[in-house]
């Protein structure tokens, strides 16, 4: 019998593209998605993928009476993924009780369910966001937590928390991945990233440029101290990193996790600076990609990028994808969303 997993968020970018994975790997997905960020056609490219369309249920997860249903209808889940949050750091900044409501209480209700109804194994969705400036990179897992900038990244650092103390006091294991920066879309086109309104991510800015929904890239900052000035950081393909979710589902679900928590660093151990990226860019698409340079955006950072050791090691996971390949998946989609030829 297949191993059902509730995978929340997961018509969302990373989500849908895990749910994928995670039916090419063997198991079956119960969505919830409540399509503040997503809409119900990213469920028709799913099935188009896999041959699927998984249960879906379009609930909000700060609402516990609908998270208490999800799991009473549902009593053969063996783990959850939990991708379902609110991302965006600059909208945190200006809505931070949104954020703080949001990505917490949904957590704390998912969590108070999941252990209701014995469903032992849980992954959530964390970011190199916590790590901050760091004053050596790669970041291992050792790297300290510095002090979140945004209340998006502090939601981030209070959920592991959250999950720390309850996987200390209760039945619960718990794998943490912390995310660098997820570029690309499914190599079918059939998914891919949908943001909301002007781009604020380095990679759908470029391609809806390139598609010539923008006029020009503004490049922020080019007096860093890197190697071209531009800032660095671990692009990594989104079918890599929903691969990363496949193996440590498995890995929890064996038994196989050493501690009830554990945290992995999910990049491809590279930098690429933001000029690199606009080089592959052209390169990959004969495009050339109009951009200039603009003043630094407030609240990045210089450099970071993954130390993979500890996954390599202990998930037998390593990125396989280049960014090129992302950057031709990416372009690839824009095309599709745009009925370009
Ligand atoms: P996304 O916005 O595309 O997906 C999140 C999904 O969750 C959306 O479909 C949204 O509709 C849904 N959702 C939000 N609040 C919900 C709620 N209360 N109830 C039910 N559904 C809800 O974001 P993504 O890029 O796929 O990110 C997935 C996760 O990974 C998030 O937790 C995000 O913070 C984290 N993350 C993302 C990145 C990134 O750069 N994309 C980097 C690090 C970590
Ligand atoms: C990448 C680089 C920009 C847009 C964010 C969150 C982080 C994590 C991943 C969730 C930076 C530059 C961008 C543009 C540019 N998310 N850039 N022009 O900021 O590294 O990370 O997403 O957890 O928490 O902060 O990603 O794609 O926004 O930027 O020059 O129009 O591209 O300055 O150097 P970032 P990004």
């Amino acid at each position: 019998m297949k191993a059902t997993i509730l995978v929340t968020g997961g018509l969302g970018y990373i989500g849908s593209h895990t749910v994928t994975a995670l039916y090419e790997a063997g198991f079956e997905a119960v969505i919830v998605d409540d399509l503040s960020n997503s809409t119900e056609a990213v469920l028709d490219g799913i099935a188009r993928i896999t041959g699927v369309r998984p249960e879906f249920y379009k609930e909000d997860l700060r609402d516990p009476s609908a998270v208490n249903r999800i799991f009473a209808e549902n009593s053969r889940l063996e783990g959850i993924i939990h991708f379902a949050a609110s991302k965006y750091v600059g909208e945190s900044i200006e809505k931070p009780l949104l954020y703080y409501e949001n990505n917490l209480c949904s957590l704390i209700h998912l969590t108070k369910e999941a252990l209701a109804h014995g469903v032992r194994h849980f992954i959530f969705s964390s970011s190199c966001t916590v790590y901050g400036e760091p004053e050596e990179v790669p970041v291992t897992e050792e790297s300290p937590v510095l002090p979140a900038v945004s209340p998006y990244g502090n939601t981030k650092q209070i959920g592991e928390e959250i999950l720390q103390d309850v996987a200390q006091a209760e039945d619960l294991n718990v794998i943490l991945l912390r995310y660098f920066n997820p570029v690309g879309a499914h190599p079918t086109a059939e998914i891919g990233e949908l943001p909301r309104g002007v781009p604020q991510n380095l990679v759908p800015f470029i391609t809806q440029t390139a598609a010539g929904v923008r006029e020009e890239l503004k490049i922020f900052g080019n007096d860093y101290s890197t190697p071209d000035g531009t800032a660095v950081r671990d692009y990594i393909h989104v079918m890599d990193l929903a691969e990363a979710h496949v193996v440590a589902l498995k890995r929890l679900l064996a038994g196989e996790n050493k501690q009830k928590v554990e945290v992995f660093n999910v990049g491809t151990g590279r930098g690429n600076s933001v000029l690199e990226v606009v080089k592959t860019f052209e390169e990959v698409t004969g495009k050339s990609l109009p951009y200039s340079f603009a003043p630094r955006r407030a609240g990045d950072i210089s450099a970071v990028w993954a130390d993979t050791t500890k996954a390599e090691r202990e998930l037998g996971w390593k990125a396989s994808k280049t960014l090129a390949d992302a950057l031709a998946d990416a372009w690839r989609w824009e095309k599709k969303v745009r009925k370009i030829k």
